[in-house]
């Protein structure tokens, strides 16, 4: 009998079987659904967008009025969206200021990134946990006044400090942890709902 893919599960079958790009998909929908992130009309900075799933799901949920920028190091196959952006880049290297001009003020940032892991848990977290500061830098630049962000990093050591700095910004800040998460991973989501100015 052929050796079952553990890796392989009801929302990877899902995702194959609706179309999307990648079962995180099922991460930011739940959010979504809970906390009414995503409207009509609004304009979202998707950070880590490859491949693309969670840009095709905003794509979906802000219509023709509203639009996606994405960012990644590797270019997502083209979405069929005359409202989505890609610009390639590495989002340690992007200065936030030139993004800013480039695409103009964002209702909310999103970013799912993740370092390439090495297996080292704490090599991972302050990795993870850089990609996670620096979406907090281009959310501060790029939010307009009450936006939101959401952001993935690796629970650590020095994810506190992290989680602090985002409740000192916001003025709710939630820690969430979608269904869709695996249960060996170290992801958290943290949601930081209306920026304050
Ligand atoms: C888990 S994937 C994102 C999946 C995406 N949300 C989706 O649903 O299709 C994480 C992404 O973060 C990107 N990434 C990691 N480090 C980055 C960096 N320094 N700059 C830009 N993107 C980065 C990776 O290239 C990868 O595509």
């Amino acid at each position: 009998m052929a050796k079952r893919n553990t890796w392989e599960d009801h929302y990877t079958r899902r995702a194959r079987s609706e179309k999307w790009p990648a079962r995180s998909v099922y991460k930011l929908e739940e959010i979504d659904k809970k906390y009414k992130l995503i409207r009509q009309g609004h304009r979202v900075l998707d950070l880590g967008c490859f491949p693309g799933s969670w840009s095709q799901y905003c794509l979906k949920k802000v219509g023709p009025q509203g639009d996606v920028a994405g960012v990644d190091l590797e270019k997502p196959a083209p979405l069929s969206a005359p409202n989505f952006r890609f610009i390639q880049g590495d989002i340690l290297e992007l200065d936030p200021e030139w993004l800013a001009d480039e695409i103009g003020p964002r209702d909310l940032v999103i970013s799912d990134m993740a370092p390439q892991t090495t297996g080292i848990k704490i090599a991972d977290a302050s990795r993870s946990l850089e990609l996670g500061n620096r979406a907090l830098a281009f959310a501060l630049i790029l939010l307009k006044k009450e936006g939101h962000l959401l952001c993935k990093v690796f629970q650590g050591e020095d994810q506190e400090t992290f989680t602090k700095e985002v409740g000192r910004c916001f003025d709710q800040m939630r820690l969430i942890r979608p269904s869709a998460v695996r249960k060996k991973s170290k992801e958290i989501y943290l949601l930081g709902l209306r920026l304050r100015v």
